[in-house]
């Protein structure tokens, strides 16, 4: 290295060419942060956790942050506001203030995994940068403040596994950048709102939700893939238009009260993406939807403990041994005949997993996996057919 060189990286060390500007912390911010600690119970609080960290005689966005505020928000560059507040999993209990819709630059709030408790305040409405809202596994109680609906940036809301009572927002649909939503494991009430038009995953599984599906509140839905609306109270039919969202993959409506599915032939399945269904523990009644085995990549169907009726079509057969379908539950029906012999000649449509117990069939060889459960009682089976074991 020449002496100049050196020269001049000794003096730039000196020369206050980067002036070291000691940006602070907004006020407002430094206020919300402040709000949030005391609103948390100190004996959940432990010295290691990143709560444990914050010492407010300390400005929190200023850097380096070696010993104070080492983890729980992210800063702006100009370390200036808050960014980011996800709080690690150690079982912060207390309630959340309101004083959080201070933090308007914040992209993202994460308290999943702790112990809050009471209501979601509504002032979190004013985070309109806000991206991801995740307030999973803790015990937040009462209703999702319908104001929330107003967080035009929010792109994924998670919070499954509390105890929100009432209705979902009816302005849910103002959602218009939400791609992710899952409100499983609530005990949420009434029916679905129109939903918000770009979905991609919707997960309201184990709520109290009821109503039936009716089309127009998937309206202008193009994106939705996964569907996980089991353990509810869901009536009524699950119609063709439901199945055949353009895009939909995975659909859960098991352990619901639906009654009949509607699905007639129809010629634009071909590019359905649609790989598994499962409609088990309902109320159906009819023969088994045979047009389900249409759509290219069912792999996964489950139409167990229903109360369909008539024979396993040969259709379900032909599509084990194109070796799309690799999961076939039908146990704990009312199906009757002789199944197609295929599923248990050893060739390529008997290696589908599945059950076919607890019906009315004939000539179910108990060698078989898929008839290692019994059969109902010929009993059972002849006052289901009124007197006859044939349909
Ligand atoms: C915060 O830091 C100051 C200065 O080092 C110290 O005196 C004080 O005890 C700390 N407070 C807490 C709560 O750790
Ligand atoms: C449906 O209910 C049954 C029996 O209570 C349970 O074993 C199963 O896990 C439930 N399935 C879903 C998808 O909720």
């Amino acid at each position: 290295m020449s002496n100049l060189l050196l020269l001049l990286l000794c003096l730039s060390s000196f020369l206050p060419s980067h002036p070291q500007v000691q940006a602070a912390t907004l006020p407002s911010d430094i206020y919300a942060l402040k709000a949030l600690k005391a609103s948390i119970k100190p004996n959940s609080i432990s010295p290691w956790s990143c709560l444990g960290s914050w010492n407010f005689s300390f400005d929190p966005c200023s850097l380096p942050r070696r010993t104070y505020f080492i983890c729980g928000i992210s800063c702006s560059p100009d370390s200036t506001r808050v960014t980011s507040l996800t709080l690690d999993p150690v079982g912060y209990s207390g309630t959340l203030t309101p004083l959080l819709s201070q933090l308007t630059q914040l992209t993202q709030l994460d308290l999943s995994d702790n112990s809050f408790y009471g209501p979601i305040p509504s002032s979190l409405s004013s985070l309109s940068k806000l991206e991801t809202l995740s307030l999973r596994s803790n015990s937040f109680s009462g209703n999702i403040p319908p104001s929330l609906t107003k967080l035009a940036s929010l792109v994924s809301l998670d919070i499954s596994s509390n105890a929100l009572t009432g209705p979902l927002p009816v302005t849910l649909s103002s959602l218009s950048s939400l791609t992710t939503m899952d409100l499983s494991f609530n005990k949420l009430t009434g029916s679905l709102p129109r939903l918000p038009p770009n979905l991609v995953e919707l997960a309201l599984k184990a709520n109290s939700l009821s109503g039936s599906l009716s089309q127009s509140l998937f309206e202008g839905i193009t994106q939705l893939e996964v569907v996980e609306l089991g353990a509810n109270r869901f009536t009524g039919a699950v119609q063709a238009w439901f199945f055949l969202i353009p895009s939909l993959q995975q659909v859960d409506l098991a352990n619901n009260s639906f009654t009949r599915i509607e699905i007639q032939k129809s010629g634009n399945v071909k590019n359905s993406q649609l790989v598994a269904v499962d409609l088990g523990f309902n109320r159906i009644k009819g023969y088994l939807p045979v047009n389900l085995a249409s759509f290219p990549q069912m792999a996964s169907l489950s139409l167990r403990y229903n109360r369909f009726r008539g024979p396993i079509p040969w259709e379900f057969y032909k599509k084990a041994s194109d070796q799309s379908l690799r999961r076939l539950f039908l146990d704990g029906n009312f199906l009757n005949g002789k199944p197609p012999a295929g599923f248990f000649s050893g060739g390529s449509g008997s290696s589908v997993a599945g059950s076919f117990g607890d019906n009315c069939l004939e000539s179910c060889p108990a060698s078989s996996q898929l008839c290692s459960s019994s059969q109902k009682p010929t009993s059972v089976c002849r006052q289901a057919y009124g007197g006859s074991t044939s349909p």
